[in-house]
């Protein structure tokens, strides 16, 4: 007789619990909004750049923003540059500043390099997240609305400059596409320095036959 078969081995499976469902909505995440600078905003952007800048200005030879508020608020009549400002709620979480056209006299960009390349560049001068906002994707968003605008100009790279030393900045881009195009690194080679004043040295005593001028004592006072 054939044996009657036993039951498959394991437990029987309980039915899974039910998922309660909570009667409270999540709250929907922050929105980042971006627009452009108004006048009125140029005080608040400068704080922002200087709270943004602070830690990175530690460590590197050249300033990562503009030098002074006076060269900052001069950017705001120049013509060709744009300045964008996002927001969440009305905080100043981040800040851009691009131009499709090397501005300024003191700017030592060599356009030739980019025509010979026949590379078209946006380049973006100033690109920096609040720290309290870091690492919640606020500079994916700028860098993808920097990417918007050079394709809708039919720009073709977003050129910008990072100091080496600005470990987190310079990996941050290398992640998202960016290559080195040059190699303007800043070179310090130590000097064997030496003051330029001499040590002390004792003086000679008097040539013979000088007779020392001793001062004259007061005259005494007659009672
Ligand atoms: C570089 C910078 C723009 C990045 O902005 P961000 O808003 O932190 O960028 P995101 O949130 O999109 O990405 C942050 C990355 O760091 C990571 N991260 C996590 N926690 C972080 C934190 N507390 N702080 C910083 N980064 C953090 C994120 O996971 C993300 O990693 P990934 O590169 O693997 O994606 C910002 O750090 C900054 O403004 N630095 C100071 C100014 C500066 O140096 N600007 C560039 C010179 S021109």
């Amino acid at each position: 007789m054939a044996e009657p078969k036993r039951p498959a081995a394991g437990r029987p499976k309980k039915p899974a619990p039910r998922k309660k469902r909570s009667t409270k909505a999540e709250p929907p995440p922050p929105m980042i909004e971006v627009r452009r600078i108004h006048r009125r905003d140029l005080n608040r952007v400068w704080e922002f750049l200087k709270i943004s800048f602070h830690h990175v200005n530690l460590e590197t030879v050249e300033y990562q923003r503009p030098r002074t508020k006076k060269r900052f608020l001069k950017t705001y009549d120049e013509e060709g540059v744009d300045q964008l400002v996002f927001e969440v709620g009305d905080e100043i979480v981040a800040y851009a500043e691009c131009a499709h056209d090397v501005l300024g006299a003191d700017n030592w960009i060599n356009e030739g390099y980019f025509e010979r390349r026949k590379m078209r560049p946006l380049f973006v001068e100033e690109l920096a997240v609040h720290p309290d906002w870091n690492g919640r994707g606020v500079g994916g968003f700028v860098l993808e609305q920097l990417h918007h605008l050079a394709k809708v100009r039919g720009l073709s790279h977003l050129v910008l400059e990072v100091a080496e030393n600005n470990e987190h900045a310079l990996q941050w881009y290398r992640k998202r596409n960016f290559r080195k195009l040059d190699a303007a690194i800043f070179l310090a080679a130590a000097v064997d320095t030496e003051d330029e004043l001499l040590p002390p040295k004792p003086v000679k005593p008097p040539p013979p036959g000088t007779e020392s001028v001793a001062p004259t004592p007061p005259p005494e006072e007659t009672a």
